[in-house]
């Protein structure tokens, strides 16, 4: 057992604790500040993730970034994006619930190092396994709970709205709500 991100990392790199392993070019950890006091986690990593061994690379990604942009947070700066699941489940079906459990130690180790102060759930995968079980995302998203003393939020997830481009200023405004919620915990690493 490791302590820090980096060894965490180095120990993730090696799970086969299921059978997504089989299938990857990568394990795809994180990226970001590992200071950062506002943690975005995803379902698992796509065609374009597993080869890069990096979360939100593809087209989705790239609409991600321009959220952060909008209200001044950036990927390797001020922020620390990961998965549920740290690997490529086939074919980018959602993954397995047991799939899920086999990797939730991984989120739970970094969440441990990192001490986020605001999650953010992108998407219906990680809002249902992170904020609750019926989460009803197009419903609820924008609203923070907070959950032993950390703010969660859902908002709905970039590839959603590249299918769904009429839910973008939903997205947005979720956005905006998560920038007034760092500056009321005043947890902005970068300012
Ligand atoms: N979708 C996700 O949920 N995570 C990624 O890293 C990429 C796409």
């Amino acid at each position: 057992m490791t302590t820090g991100l980096e060894g965490l990392q180095a120990d993730c790199l090696q799970c086969k604790k299921c059978g997504l392993c089989a299938s990857r070019n990568h394990v795809v950890f994180g990226v970001g500040n590992a200071q950062a006091k506002v943690m975005l986690v995803g379902e698992g990593p796509g065609e374009h993730e597993d080869l890069e061994g990096e979360p939100f690379v593809g087209r989705g990604g790239q609409l991600l970034d321009k959220l952060l942009a909008a209200v001044d947070l950036d990927r390797r700066l001020n922020v620390y994006i990961t998965n549920i699941v740290k690997c490529r489940p086939p074919k980018n079906r959602d993954p397995l619930p047991e799939e899920q459990e086999a990797c939730l130690p991984w989120l739970r180790r970094q969440f441990a190092v990192i001490r986020p102060k605001i999650v953010v759930c992108l998407g219906r995968v990680a809002a249902m396994k992170m904020i609750k079980p019926d989460m009803k995302i197009t419903k609820e998203h924008g609203q923070f709970v907070e959950k032993n003393g950390v703010w969660m939020m859902a908002t709905l997830h970039p590839a959603a709205l590249l299918r769904n481009p009429s839910q973008k200023p939903g997205a947005f405004e979720d956005f905006l709500a998560l920038r007034e919620k760092i500056d009321e915990l005043g947890c902005d690493v970068a300012r």
